[in-house]
Formats: structure tokens, sequence, C-alpha cells
């Protein structure tokens, strides 16, 4: 892995990685969908059960770096410094946070289902759930198999993936239809259009 790296420019690095991918998520939503205005596709508490989602994800996701960085994998080189942190500790809390994000999303998707929510909302939180299952695996085999490398560089990809299923089921929450486009007036005489209706 890494030599020689500060452990505290792995993590920031880490979460800019997050933060690119906020970016791209969010540019590729914009990209499919119309510049009306947003609509809410369900009712403002549902909504703020998806943003505290939001927010447990991204502390999950900040305390893994912690884990990573008061752990052996901080830069790989004797001489590079720990957190200075109990690793066994960190990562207790990091594996609770995961259950508190798993129930969150199993909530989310039982209310969902209560309001008779529209599909999309509930397929990219039941799709978030899944990838959150894969991930707990890894992360328990990871951590019971003293961290082999392949499955530390899997569990960074499950959290990539797991960062972009938030941010998915945040966005499904709303929908931005087309703008109605302007009625056209009618043909001029003279015009190409004109003879041909
Ligand atoms: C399910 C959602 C989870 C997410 C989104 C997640 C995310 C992360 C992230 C972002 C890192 C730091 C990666 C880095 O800085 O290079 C990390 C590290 C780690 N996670 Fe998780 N994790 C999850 C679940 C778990 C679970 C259930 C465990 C079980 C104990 C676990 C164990 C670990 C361990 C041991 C590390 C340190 C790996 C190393 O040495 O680099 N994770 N996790």
């Amino acid at each position: 892995m890494l030599t020689g790296l500060n452990p505290y420019v792995v993590a920031g690095h880490f979460l800019l990685s997050s933060a690119l991918i906020t970016v791209a998520v969010v540019t590729w939503q914009r990209a499919r969908e119309g510049d009306g205005a947003a609509r809410a596709l369900v009712g403002q508490p549902v909504r703020q059960l998806a943003w505290v989602l939001t927010a447990g994800s991204a502390l999950l996701i900040a305390v893994g770096t912690m884990v990573t960085g008061a752990g052996p994998h901080a830069g790989d080189s004797a001489e590079v410094h720990r957190i200075p942190i109990d690793w066994k500790t960190v990562a207790q809390l990091h594996a609770d946070l995961a259950w508190v994000v798993v129930a969150l999303t199993l909530a989310l998707w039982f209310v969902l289902r209560a309001v008779d929510a529209p599909a999309g909302p509930k397929a990219r939180t039941r799709d978030l759930f899944l990838v959150l299952l894969a991930q707990g695996v890894i992360g328990y085999v990871q951590y019971f198999t003293h961290l082999p490398e392949v499955l530390v560089g899997l569990h960074m990809l499950g959290s990539a993936l797991i960062w972009i299923g938030v941010l998915r089921v945040a966005l499904s929450m709303r929908e931005r239809p087309s703008e109605q486009p302007g009625i056209p007036g009618p043909a001029q005489s003279g015009s190409p259009l004109a003879s041909t209706v």
C-alpha cells in the first residue's frame, strides 16, 4: 500500500474523493432530469429521515477513515505515525454506526411502503440496503481475518458504492420535470411549415 504518508492526509484524501463522487452523482442526476422547479415526491418527515440517513452515512465513512488511520494500513511503513486512538474502540464505533445506518435504511424503506411512495424512492432504498449488507459482510470478514489488503480494497469500493446509493436515495425524494415548452404561434404565411399543415 502507500508508504510515508501522514494518516490524516490519507483520511482527508478519502473524504475529498467522496466529495468528488457527490459532485459526479448530482451532475449525473441533473443531466437526466428537467429544469422545472423541484417537486417533492414524499412528505417532509420522510425527506427528513432521508437526510438523517445521509448525515449518518457521512459520519460512518468519516469514522471509517479514522479506523484506517489508527490501524496498520495508514501508510504501511513502520515509521508512519498512526492516529493516536485505540484501534479496537474506533473499529467498534465504526461497526456500530454501520448498524445504525442499516437500521435507518430499513426504517426508511418501511416508511416509504407505509405512505405508498412512488416506485423510484422505494427501489433506490432497497438498492442501498443490499449494498450495505454486502459491505457489512466484507467489513466483519476483514476485521476477523487481520485486514487482508484485497478485502480492504473491496471495502473502500463498497464505501464509494454506498455513498452513491445514499445520494441517489436523497435525490429520489423529489423530481424535476421538464419546463413546459412555450405554445408555438401560428405559422407565418410564406413559412415552409405553413404549406405542410
Ligand atoms: C456498512 C457500511 C460501512 C461503510 C460505508 C464503511 C466504510 C469504511 C471506510 C470509508 C473506511 C476507510 C477507508 C480508508 O480510509 O481507506 C473503512 C475502514 C474500515 N472498516 Fe468499514 N465501513 C462499513 C462497515 C464496516 C463494518 C460492519 C466493519 C466491521 C467491523 C468495518 C470494518 C472496517 C475496518 C476494520 C476498517 C479499516 C481497514 C484498514 O485497515 O484500512 N466496516 N470503512
